[in-house]
């Protein structure tokens, strides 16, 4: 059984007064959710959320992280220092670092494997745009991101690894995949993974991300192939975050 997981992804969005208040809030109202929650803040508020979330059984990660292990980077986060920061996953490329920052797959792909080298639980997000989506390119943009992944990581002990599906045209627009559309690229994944390792792929969490909010979080997550969500937005306000959570199990 794969126990379902429910991260809030803060993007580039708090302060030390309003993550205080947050994860007060949160730590109370999601202490009976049987999902496991996490939550990824920007880089220098990890060493606050550590010491705000101990003791209350909700974990933490970063947003993103460095395909270098140390060096002359300047501005970068390599993965050892978010595990010294007690990490425990990454997100990687999230549809804005490759929109935005212009991320391929193969880099987002050696940033998955450098996160497992390290310790990492990497988050690995997938999607389409809808100009892909309205081409009928869905799945071959998929395929090929999670291919690049595999490539990188199938040497590796994978088993931890997480995919995250966000459709880029539901991301922050209040537009969510129907549940049968994200289900059908759900199990699409799912068969990708496989074709490289049943086992793992059979207890590989999938999460779906993409304007999830208290009242679409549990049909959503009552399909099959759907194992809990990546939720931007929403994780902002601790109420309606742990109503997700909750709808999570
Ligand atoms: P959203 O963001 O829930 O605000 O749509 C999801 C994400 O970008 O991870």
């Amino acid at each position: 059984m794969r126990r379902k997981l429910v991260v809030g992804n803060w993007k580039m969005h708090g302060n030390k007064a309003s993550i205080t208040e947050l994860l007060g809030n949160l730590a109370q109202a999601s202490a009976a959710a049987g999902a496991e929650i996490a939550v990824c803040p920007p880089f220098v508020y990890l060493p606050l959320v550590e010491q705000l979330l101990k003791d209350k059984g909700i974990a933490f990660g970063a947003q993103n992280m460095a395909t270098a292990e140390q060096g002359a980077f300047t501005g970068e986060v390599s993965a050892a220092m978010l595990r010294d920061c007690g990490c425990r996953f990454v997100i990687v490329g999230h549809s804005e670092r490759r929109c935005l920052f212009g991320e391929s797959n193969t880099e987002v792909a050696d940033k998955a494997a450098m996160a497992i080298r390290h310790g990492l639980v990497p988050i690995v997000c997938v999607g389409e745009s809808l100009a892909q989506r309205e081409a009928d390119a869905t799945l071959d943009v998929i395929g090929a991101q999670l291919d690049a992944v595999l490539a990188a990581v199938k040497d590796l002990d994978w088993s931890q690894l997480i995919v995250a599906y966000e459709p880029v045209w539901a991301i922050g627009t209040g537009r969510t995949a129907t549940p049968e559309q994200a289900q059908a690229v759900h199990a699409f994944i799912r068969g990708r993974l496989a074709a490289v390792d049943a086992n793992i792929a059979a207890g590989t969490r999938i999460l779906y991300g993409g304007s999830v909010k208290a009242d679409n979080a549990s049909t959503l997550f009552a399909q099959p192939d759907i194992d809990g969500g990546l939720v931007g937005g929403a994780s902002l306000n601790a109420e309606e975050f742990a109503a997700i959570c909750s709808a999570a199990g």
